[in-house]
């Protein structure tokens, strides 16, 4: 049995997807992500930094290897992300003007989605753009541009490609400050015209937080806006959130600190259980609410090159995903397959 087969009445199932996964030499990886995936994300190799890395000068050699993956396999295809204020290229973070701001946001996005037309199914246009009280984040863009270099990225994308899906793409979705921002947000679009077509709630969750009931009316809120709802990155920590002990410090006396790495050489049991019948509810509610859900995706296909090992703090071991280090389904798995 694999995730694809089981889920594909429901919703696509993804992985998030490093190029250097799919060029492995030894094809054990390749062949775990050809049979449990039908939709992969670009992790990393769509990122600002990488596609433009200078003005005007953009390099599509990772990401055309991870789209010739996706089609070669004929997998559902997400682009991530083209607006986003982290992994910029370091000239982009000195833009000033308004005017300056206008031209990278229509040259980066029209270049981008033009050139992967076609062959690309769905973009995250624009990445993390409210704060948690759910005002807007004060990027470079909305310091440059104001408000309106939100509905630019949109209106730029469906033009270059107006036959890709257009997403709009946030973590902590679920809290009730952010989620009526968000709203506004896409509201603002709608209201100009501008095609927006989804909403990705990213899912970095954590094994007590947020609660099913707050998952199931932030997908039913999403919903109501009349667009699809996609669960894009998904990972549940097993390890403490140092924000919580410290309030909003983030600090590196953690690193190396029992308390912050508490399971450094494997997960105990009742831990693996925890995490099993947490991905179990979590599916149990998507499974629930397929009419709306779109898509789900992992943010990583296995523990040893989850991003969760390196954040908040470097050097801990996570076990967030569905198969092992040794790229083994853990209990996690067979309990999400057993939902159907
Ligand atoms: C992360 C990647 O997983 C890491 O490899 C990279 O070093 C930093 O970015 N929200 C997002 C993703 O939208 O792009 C981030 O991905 C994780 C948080």
């Amino acid at each position: 049995n694999n995730l694809k087969t089981v889920f594909k009445d429901a919703f696509y199932i993804g992985t998030a997807l490093n190029v250097a996964q799919i060029e492995e030499k030894d094809k054990i990886e390749v062949t775990l992500i050809q049979k449990q995936f039908n939709s992969i994300t670009a992790e990393n190799c769509m990122k600002s930094m990488f596609v433009q890395p200078k003005k005007g000068v953009f390099d599509f050699s990772l990401s055309d290897k991870f789209v010739a993956f996706g089609q070669k396999n004929k997998m559902f295809i997400h682009g991530h992300t083209l607006i986003w204020h982290s992994q910029l290229a370091p000239w982009m973070e000195k833009i000033t003007t308004k005017e300056e701001m206008a031209d990278f946001i229509k040259n980066h996005i029209t270049t981008i989605v033009t050139h992967h037309k076609g062959k690309i199914n769905s973009w995250d246009v624009v990445n993390e753009a409210v704060n948690d009280d759910g005002s807007l984040r004060n990027s470079v863009f909305l310091k440059t541009m104001g408000e309106s270099y939100l509905q630019e990225a949109f209106r730029l994308a469906a033009a270059a490609d107006p036959n890709v899906d257009l997403y709009y793409n946030d973590y902590s979705m679920t809290n009730p400050a952010k989620r009526a921002g968000v709203i506004k947000m896409v509201q603002n679009i709608q209201a100009k015209g501008i095609k927006i077509d989804g909403i990705g709630m990213q899912g970095h969750w954590q094994l007590e937080s947020p609660s099913i009931d707050e998952i199931e009316t932030s997908i039913v809120a999403y919903a109501k806006l009349g667009v699809k709802v996609a669960i894009t990155e998904l990972d549940i920590s097993v390890l403490p959130n140092p924000w919580e002990l410290q309030g909003a410090e983030i600090s590196q006396r953690f690193e190396n600190s029992p308390k912050m790495n508490p399971y450094p050489k494997s997960l105990p049991d009742s831990i693996q259980d925890k995490l099993a019948k947490r991905y179990a509810q979590i599916f149990q509610l998507f499974e629930k609410h397929k009419d709306k859900i779109s898509r789900v995706t992992f943010w990583g296909v296995h523990d040893q090159q989850s991003w969760l090992n390196d954040w908040p703090i470097k050097g801990r071991t996570n076990y967030p995903l569905l198969f092992d280090i040794n790229l083994k389904p853990k209990k996690a798995y067979f309990e999400v397959l057993k939902t159907k």
